[in-house]
C-alpha cells in the first residue's frame, strides 16, 4: 500500500479524490489536511469531514491548515464550487472531530515520524501548507517520497489566461514547492482536461445504486452545471483523483521529466507553470502528466464508489 497524506480544499472533485484515495486497497491515507482555497478553510475543512462521513470512515484525522496564501488576500471559486464550498450536496453529520493540531505540524510530525522514502504528499489544492512545512522542517523535502500536485498547466489555464486556479492563488508557495528538489509530479490542466465526467460515466455511478453513488451523482451534477455557465464545458473535469490515479498505476496517468518553475512576478502571467519540454531537460526533479487513460481512470473511481459503498454494508451486517 501507498501511505499518503492528502492535502486538500473540497470542493467537487477534491471529494471524488477522497473517495477514490479511501475506496482504492493500493492507498493508504494517513491524514487529511485542508486549506483554504475553493471556500474558506473553515467551510472546505467541515466539507472535508462530511465527505468522510458520506464514505462511512470515522478512522482517517483531518487536520486544518492555512487559512489564507502565504503574501496574497484570500480568493476562492465560489462561481464553480458554490456557497459552501461543496455546492449540491447536504453533507451528513461528522463523524469525528478535527484534530486539535494544525495541518503544517502534522505533516511535518507524520513525515518525520515515517520511514525515509516512505510517505507521498498529494495536494489538490493551493500549495501554501507544503511550502510552510518545507520551510518549517526543511528535512522532509529529503525524506518524502514523492510530492504530487494538481496544479499548473504546459499550457493555459482556467483563472487566468495563464494560470491554473491552485497555483494562481498562491504563486509564492508553488514556487517554493517546485523549487525544492524533491520528486514533484505536476498533474495540470493538460490532463485532468481529459478527465471529463460524461454522461457514461454517470450511468455506470447511478448502476451502482448506492448512497455514496446518489451523492457523487449530485456533486457531479452541480458541477457539470458551474463548469457548463462559466467554463464552457459540456462535462465538467474532475481534476483533483487524477492525482491518486498516478499513484495507483502511473500508466493511466502519464508523465514525463520536464522542470517546472512558477511565475510569481509577472502582471500577466502570475502562477504561471513553465514547463520547459526541451530535451536537454529531461534530467529534472520534477515530472508533468500529458495522457488520460480516460476509461480505466473512471473504471477505478466507479469501484472505489463501490467498495466505500460495500464497506458500510459489511459494517451493518
Ligand atoms: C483545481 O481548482 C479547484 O477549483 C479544483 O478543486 C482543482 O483542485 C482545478 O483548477
Ligand atoms: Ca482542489
Amino acid at each position: 500500500m501507498r501511505p499518503i497524506i492528502l492535502d486538500c480544499d473540497p470542493g467537487h472533485d477534491d471529494a471524488v479524490a477522497i473517495m477514490l484515495a479511501l475506496g482504492n486497497p493500493a492507498i493508504d491515507v494517513r491524514a487529511i489536511t485542508t486549506v483554504g482555497g475553493n471556500h474558506v478553510v473553515d467551510k472546505i475543512t467541515a466539507n472535508a469531514l462530511g465527505v468522510l462521513a458520506a464514505c462511512h470512515d470515522s478512522s482517517t484525522p483531518v487536520y486544518k491548515g492555512a487559512a489564507k496564501p502565504l503574501m496574497r488576500p484570500v480568493e476562492v471559486a465560489e462561481t464553480i464550487h458554490g456557497e459552501t464550498g461543496l455546492g449540491g450536496v447536504d453533507l451528513p453529520s461528522p463523524l469525528r472531530e478535527i484534530e486539535t493540531d494544525n495541518a503544517v505540524s502534522a505533516i511535518i510530525r507524520l513525515v518525520m515520524e515515517s520511514n525515509p522514502g516512505e510517505l507521498t504528499l498529494v495536494a489538490t489544492g493551493p500549495l501554501t501548507n507544503i511550502a510552510l512545512a518545507a520551510r518549517v522542517e526543511p528535512r522532509i523535502v529529503e525524506r518524502l517520497r514523492e510530492v504530487v500536485v494538481m496544479g499548473g498547466a504546459i499550457s493555459g489555464g482556467n483563472w487566468s489566461a495563464c494560470a491554473e486556479f491552485n497555483i494562481h492563488v498562491d504563486p509564492e508557495a508553488a514556487a517554493i514547492v517546485f523549487d525544492e528538489p524533491w520528486p514533484v509530479t505536476m498533474v495540470g490542466l493538460d490532463l485532468t482536461h481529459q478527465a471529463l465526467a460524461t454522461a457514461q460515466v454517470e450511468e455506470k455511478i447511478r448502476a451502482l445504486d448506492t448512497a455514496l453513488g446518489s451523492f457523487t451523482l449530485d456533486l457531479l451534477a452541480f458541477f457539470r452545471e458551474t463548469y457548463r455557465d462559466v467554463e464552457g464545458f459540456d462535462d465538467p473535469p474532475v481534476h483533483d483523483p487524477c492525482t491518486i490515479a498516478y499513484l495507483i498505476d502511473p500508466t493511466i496517468v502519464e508523465t514525463i521529466p520536464a522542470p517546472v518553475s512558477v511565475e510569481w512576478r509577472g502582471e500577466l502571467t502570475r502562477g504561471m507553470t513553465v514547463v520547459d519540454r526541451r530535451a536537454q531537460a529531461a534530467q529534472a526533479h520534477t515530472r508533468v502528466a500529458t495522457r488520460l487513460d480516460h476509461e480505466r481512470f473512471f473504471d477505478l473511481v466507479v469501484e472505489a464508489i463501490s467498495t466505500l459503498s460495500h464497506r458500510k454494508d459489511n459494517a451493518h451486517v
